[in-house]
């Protein structure tokens, strides 16, 4: 048996044990090469993979780009306000077209500037008219599954995948509520940091942990036991509720917020949509991160913060509220990077085993459910 069956295998084991007697995975699921590759090839290759928010893409020709597995990708905004994505690779020798996030008129490669439509289509290739049947007309960058879904922007390579709202159907009830897609986008970063991504996920995915490593900032604003999860087990995500106490500077609704009603005023949900997009969405604010994984040591983090509309609305210094809420975030990332990477460490080291989990870890427990489901 090899190092990599021999750790599905123990991880399908922990899947199946109920809550009260569930444990965090082997050290080594975060380490091994061929766990890693197996991750790709069956999990990254075959989801919806979150770039980010639509409203950061409101014009056409605006675009993301990301990576997914191995391929870089785009989501661009057509001139009919639909998001389509493409392969973002050169249609000549392979060059990465897009870069980062921004907008274009038309796509133009860097390195011997054949150009496309934001459609797709090649629609020039200077000194191709010696090639023999060359058409420009012939050719258009791959197209692949892409769906706007409650202001998210979700790209797959699965040409086969079932639509994001079918997948997170039993999600909706939950936070439609918020009316999220309304939320407006105030930062986006990216960032690499050293550590494996399901780390990274299962740090987000729960809430144990902020009364500890987040208290200097979030982590005084909990009443614990408030914390909830749902009843089944759901393959495509898992959340929990938690509750924010009258003093928190964010998770509370605005006095102008005039559709959330009773406990929900001051009540989050945290989702995590497998594999890697996460956030809390609060009455308020709006709180992401998307993973992408670079090798079992590194990950690809694309953090980002939006704020309800009126909390946006007659402010008399936006600019310093602005500064300050980005700082905030801020704050909090730097406090779970310190985390992240610091178990990262830990589950490389030769005597490390993983310990039972707690009530709160609840989440941790589906994301096993999860890997295992997927991977074995
Ligand atoms: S690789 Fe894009 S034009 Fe040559
Ligand atoms: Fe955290």
């Amino acid at each position: 048996m090899s190092e990599a069956d021999r750790l599905l295998s123990e991880i399908a084991a922990i899947a199946t044990r109920p809550m009260a007697e569930a444990t965090a995975m082997p050290p080594r699921i975060y380490t091994d090469p061929d766990i890693h590759a197996l991750e790709l090839e069956r999990i990254f290759c075959k989801s919806w993979i979150c770039l980010g928010r639509a409203d950061q893409m409101a014009k056409p020709g605006s675009y993301l780009t990301f990576k997914i597995a191995d391929q870089p990708v785009m989501a661009i905004r057509q001139k009919d306000g639909a998001v389509r994505a493409f392969a973002n690779v050169c249609l000549h020798r392979m060059m990465v077209l897009l870069d980062g996030s921004g907008s274009c008129k038309r796509i133009v490669c860097p390195y011997h500037a054949w150009t496309y439509d934001i459609d797709g289509s090649l629609i020039g290739a200077p000194q191709m008219d010696r090639t023999a049947g060359f058409n420009p007309r012939d050719r258009a960058l791959l197209e692949l599954p892409c769906e706007v879904w409650q202001g998210w922007v979700y790209v797959s390579l699965d040409p086969d995948i079932a639509p994001v709202a079918e997948q997170l159907a039993a999600l909706s009830p939950v936070v439609d509520r918020y009316r999220m897609a309304d939320y407006v986008t105030v930062v986006t970063q990216d960032h690499v940091w050293d550590t494996n991504w399901k780390l990274l996920t299962e740090n987000f995915m729960e809430s144990y942990h902020l009364p500890v490593a987040h208290r200097e900032t979030v982590g005084a604003w909990f009443p614990v036991d408030d914390t909830g999860f749902p009843d089944d087990w759901h393959p495509h995500f898992t959340y929990e509720t938690f509750k924010k106490n009258d003093d928190a500077t964010y998770g509370l609704a605005h006095p102008d917020n005039t559709v959330l009603e009773g406990e929900w005023r001051r009540t989050s949900v945290m989702p995590t949509v497998f594999p890697t997009h996460m956030f809390v969405l609060g009455p308020d604010h709006l709180w992401y991160l998307t993973l992408m994984p670079e090798g079992t040591g590194k990950v690809h983090v694309r953090f980002g913060a939006a704020l309800a509309p009126e909390v946006l609305v007659g402010l008399d210094d936006p600019e310093t509220f602005l500064r300050d809420t980005i700082g905030f975030f801020d704050k909090v990332n730097d406090e779970d990077r310190f985390i992240v990477e610091g178990i990262y460490k830990g589950a490389r080291a030769p005597l490390s085993v993983g310990g039972p989990l707690s009530w709160m870890e609840r989440e941790i427990h589906d994301f096993i459910r999860y890997l295992a489901g997927r991977l074995t």
